[in-house]
């Protein structure tokens, strides 16, 4: 078993065909058990007996001829009851169940056999065997870890009366942000240090918010969506210039250095291998500058706290919603926007408004909004299911839908699309619905639905002119709206509460959610786990 890729498996494989040894596949992890049968063989013809010491040893001689990023186990006819397992730049876990040891790449498949794991460190190898476990780090050296207890696999192998994780996941939302709301906003303003007078607790240390100018997010896919959604709250609540990029073009092209900086990472498995490497890279570049001010200031957004990411931040923000099954991200995409919300009211509180003109009434409102959110997300959620579920044989023959919003729901169009491409193979796009007609209004017709996110504030007539434009096209109208006489317009509404502008986004995600589930439902796929993805993913 291996999960992640060996750079050099043309050369290595080369190099053992010289020597006369056939391949059965045309894999790169063939060549990891012909190089340890060529190990063992030599220990062999030394007069070495079978033992895990050997299988070990065999092993440590291996790795440093395999480059690129691996996790993987090893088992030795010779030698039942031994296993070897190794990562580099892969995640990998042990778990410590009854009688038995388990080995992941990921903490949900974990969960229903054991809550007790051992996340392996980069470059460490261990033998298990039934006498236990022996650790050894990257120099050979035997390590002593402690294991550590997931939390929140409670219900995880349960689907409960759901049909599939991913609606069960919707449905916990309701759950993820009353827990969120208990944890840190509570009720009265904080009495006490280091929140004393402040409106929101987050578990994190001061530091983060001394002195940060601006902000960079990095992040892939969904969670590149959520960090959309924060730069604009931090940029209009709490006045810091944030930019968001794709993990995986930072990594190549990164912007010039910036003094002050505070680099968030999202990621809700904490293991994308694309977001990791980026984040090493910006604090090998940060911290070859002398100069205090361009100092790495890391912190993570994860739901994964014991990941890999858990262990190269300065700083943790655990979204804690509890593990997620559906490999499309639906309540950790919440836990993750909250957590924004959270930092920016944070960022906003000690600056006192700053050039945004939030003061700390209108902070206060945004607060109390927020605390009304649990209740609004359990009736929205319970509506849309029912909704949605009328709606899903509309998309039978569909093959592309455009989704269009605006301003902070702008992440939201694109949420929606990738939701729908993952899980249902339906093509579609989020656009900026002022981008329309700058082109790819020319792709409209009665063939292609829009899904149009229109909800009042800023750019709220703007949206619903654009949607106009769409329906002049023949366009099917799926409006995301208030039920109001300008929602007339569309030809099905999904209607949600009014509520301020900038709390809408953590509404209006809940008819794109369960719009994908649906129609993906509705034509029989596999929506917990669909082609070609992964829940981690640890490979670039
Ligand atoms: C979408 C989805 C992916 C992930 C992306 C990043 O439903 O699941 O687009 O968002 O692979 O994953 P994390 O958040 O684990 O870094």
């Amino acid at each position: 078993m291996q999960n992640g890729i060996i750079e050099n498996y043309r050369t290595l494989r080369e190099e053992l065909q010289a020597e006369g040894v056939v391949f059965r596949s045309d894999t790169d992890t063939e060549v990891i058990p012909r190089l340890l049968s060529r190990e063992l063989a030599r220990f062999h013809a030394g007069g070495s007996a079978p033992s895990g010491g050997l299988l070990l040893q065999a092993l440590q001689a291996v790795l440093p001829r395999l480059h690129g990023a691996y996790a993987f186990a090893v088992v030795w006819a010779e030698l039942p009851g031994a296993l070897v397992v190794a990562r580099k730049a892969a995640p990998l876990l042990i778990g410590l169940g009854e009688g038995e040891f388990l080995c992941a790449s990921d903490t949900p498949a974990l969960a229903g056999f054991t809550r007790t794991i051992l996340p392996l460190e980069d470059g460490e190898v261990a033998l298990l065997t039934p006498l236990g476990i022996e650790l050894y780090d990257a120099a050979g050296d035997r390590v002593q870890r402690t294991p550590s207890l997931l939390s929140g696999t409670e219900h995880v192998a349960d689907k409960r009366s759901f049909r599939h994780f991913m609606l069960k996941e919707i449905h916990e939302q309701p759950e993820t942000a009353a827990l969120w709301v208990a944890r840190h906003l509570p009720e009265a303003e904080l009495g006490a240090a280091p929140h004393a007078g402040l409106l929101v607790a987050l578990p994190l240390d001061e530091s983060v918010y001394e002195g940060v100018e601006r902000i960079q997010i990095l992040a892939c896919g969904t969670s590149r969506h959520v960090a959309q959604v924060g730069a604009y709250l931090l940029e209009q609540l709490a006045g810091i210039p944030t930019s968001v990029f794709y993990a995986s073009e930072f990594r190549y092209a990164p912007p010039p250095l910036s003094p002050n900086t505070l680099t968030i990472e999202v990621t809700q498995s904490g293991e994308t291998a694309d977001t990791l490497a980026a984040l090493a890279m910006e604090q090998e570049r940060r911290r070859a500058v002398a100069d205090p001010a361009y100092a790495p200031r890391l912190l993570g957004i994860t739901n994964r706290p014991e990941s890999s990411l858990g262990r190269l931040v300065d700083q943790i923000f655990d979204i804690g919603a509890g593990i997620e099954v559906g490999v499309a991200a639906t309540k950790t995409f919440l836990g993750q926007l909250l957590a924004f919300y959270g930092l920016a009211l944070a960022f906003a509180e000690r600056r006192a408004g700053g050039a945004t003109g939030h003061g700390p009434e209108q902070l206060r409102q945004l607060a109390a909004g927020l605390r009304a959110l649990p209740q609004q997300l359990r009736d929205l959620v319970d509506d849309h299911d029912r909704r949605c579920e009328q709606l899903g044989h509309l998309f039978a023959d569909t093959q592309d839908v455009m989704f269009l919003g605006r301003g902070i729901n702008y992440p939201i169009a694109l949420e929606g699309a990738l939701k729908l491409k993952e899980i249902s193979y339906i093509h579609a796009e989020g656009y900026p619905a002022g981008e329309m007609k700058h082109g790819p209004i020319a792709l409209l017709d009665a063939r292609v639905p829009v899904v149009s996110i229109a909800v009042p504030g800023t750019v709220f007539d703007k949206v619903l002119s654009n949607a106009q434009e769409a329906k002049a096209r023949d366009a099917q109208l799926i409006g995301v709206a208030p039920e109001c006489a300008d929602a007339e317009l569309f030809d099905t509404l999904l209607p949600v509460p009014v509520v301020d502008e900038l709390l809408s986004p953590l509404l209006t995600v809940i008819p794109m959610q369960l719009l994908s589930y649906h129609i993906a439902a509705h034509r029989g796929l596999d929506v917990d786990q669909p082609r070609n993805l992964a829940k981690s993913v640890t490979v670039e």
